[in-house]
């Protein structure tokens, strides 16, 4: 079993994560309306169109998940706090309601000596600020800052870390680009702009956490194994492309005050005036980065205008997301974020799991995570500093554009009476991190 501590270097961190729309129940609590409740509103875009109203009804259950967590035996939980839950406008008066929630808590986590890692942003964007054009407005710089002197006055001095953006990729490709995700764009220009706020904003609010004395400040990225369809040349830039968009672009702007060659070629004439002046604040430093994989992606020539790319289908066992279980690249990104970004920063994998249909033997998860955690330790073992490892998820949640049936949690949920049920990979876990 992969989760015996003594194979790991003193120290080592295990967690498990979540995120506020994921599980909370935003219909509760005085939260305002934001651009995933209406992205899910419009037909086609999230299946069955769910949405998180009422998602695990975290916000009710707060004790009883508490007491999950603390049953796992985990070192630290990984969770993210709701902007429209702490500011129903994006800005403006604050919701007490919502900050004495992520009071009870960080207080609830430390009582049962769990480190609270904390992420500012987890996908759903206040309505009114999307109004305003949401992440293609350079004005939500300052509207995150704001928000994360909001949140941060209220629980920054007890959070054991803190992270702005969550996967920030997702923020901007897959949801101004490809139209997965909230707002659902197809558009190169908004891309861009987002992407490029996107940065923006998470320099801004490390700059601001760091005026308030606030310590252990990090960013997480998504990563997935960009593996060339061949070895022709055309198949190897593909690929080269894939990665340079997916796994490079933002670690790029953080760590080297630009973005790669491959990805300004499409994106440069949609940037906005003068993007170059940002790195100031963009490139502000770390004390971590953590990364999220869960899979690769074969890719070959595509006959698209930039990028011209397509993916391919592969061979390997897949998940219920039929994502292939590719464990490798997990120590292959891992080498490679060491080698060009982060050099000594501690590295944290902040997350990593796998959708089961099975409801609660589930004996394929404990084989994902076991598979990734052996190159977990390999990283070590050839000298990354892999300080920690967050299991994604607790429980049974919403999935976002496919809504509640793929289940990534250790424990069961069921969205009928939302009673919780421990699986065989929670009890396997706990057993190992108990004894
Ligand atoms: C990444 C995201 O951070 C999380 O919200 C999502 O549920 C998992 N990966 C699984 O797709």
């Amino acid at each position: 079993m992969s989760f015996d501590r003594n194979t790991y270097p003193d120290g080592f961190l295990f967690g498990v994560a979540t995120s506020a729309y994921q599980i909370e129940g935003h219909g509760q609590g005085g939260a305002g309306r934001t651009h995933w409740d209406d992205f899910s509103a419009t037909p086609g875009n999230v299946a069955r169109a769910e949405h998180g109203a009422r998602a695990c009804g975290h916000l009710d259950r707060l004790e009883e998940d508490l007491d999950l967590i603390a049953g796992l035996g985990v070192d630290a939980y990984r969770f993210s706090t709701s902007w429209a839950r702490v500011l129903p406008e994006g800005r403006g008066a604050p919701n007490m309601e919502g900050l004495d929630f992520y009071d009870r808590l960080v207080d609830g986590l430390l009582a049962r000596g769990i480190k609270p890692a904390a992420t500012l942003y987890h996908w759903e964007l206040p309505s009114a600020l999307a109004d305003l054009g949401g992440w293609r407005n350079r004005d939500i710089a300052s509207w995150f800052g704001d928000f994360t002197d909001t949140i941060m006055d209220r629980i920054g001095d007890r959070v054991w870390s803190a992270a702005p953006i969550n996967e920030p990729w997702c923020v901007g490709w897959l949801s101004h680009f490809q139209g997965h995700h909230a707002p659902g764009l197809r558009d190169i220009r908004a891309t861009a702009r987002a992407m490029h706020h996107i940065l923006l904003a998470h320099g801004t609010a490390i700059a601001r956490m760091r005026d308030m004395g606030m310590r252990n400040l990090g960013a997480v990225v998504n990563m997935e194994y960009a593996q060339p369809l061949d070895d022709s040349p055309t198949a190897m830039a593909a690929a080269e492309l894939y990665d340079a968009i997916y796994n490079q672009f933002f670690l790029s702007g953080m760590f080297h005050n630009t973005y790669p060659e491959p990805v300004l070629a499409g994106l440069a004439p949609h940037l906005p005036d003068r993007w170059q002046d940002d790195f100031d604040t963009i490139a502000t430093p770390l004390d971590w980065v953590g990364l999220n994989y869960y899979t690769r992606k074969i890719i070959g020539p595509g006959d698209s205008p930039w990028p011209a790319y397509r993916e391919i289908d592969g061979p390997l066992p897949k998940t219920q997301m039929g994502w292939e279980v590719f464990p490798e690249g997990l120590h292959a990104l891992l080498t490679m974020m060491q080698a060009r970004f982060t050099g000594d920063l501690p590295i944290y994998i902040t997350e990593n799991g796998m959708a089961s249909a099975l409801p609660v033997n589930d004996a394929d998860r404990l084989a994902y995570l076991d598979a990734h955690l052996a190159q977990v330790r390999r990283a070590i073992a050839d000298g990354v500093p892999v300080d920690g490892y967050f299991i994604w998820s607790l429980m049974d949640n919403y999935e976002w554009s496919f809504g509640y049936e793929k289940r990534f949690g250790l424990v069961h949920v069921d969205f009928d009476t939302l009673v919780r049920t421990p699986k065989a990979s929670y009890r396997a876990l706990a057993s190992a991190l108990n004894r």
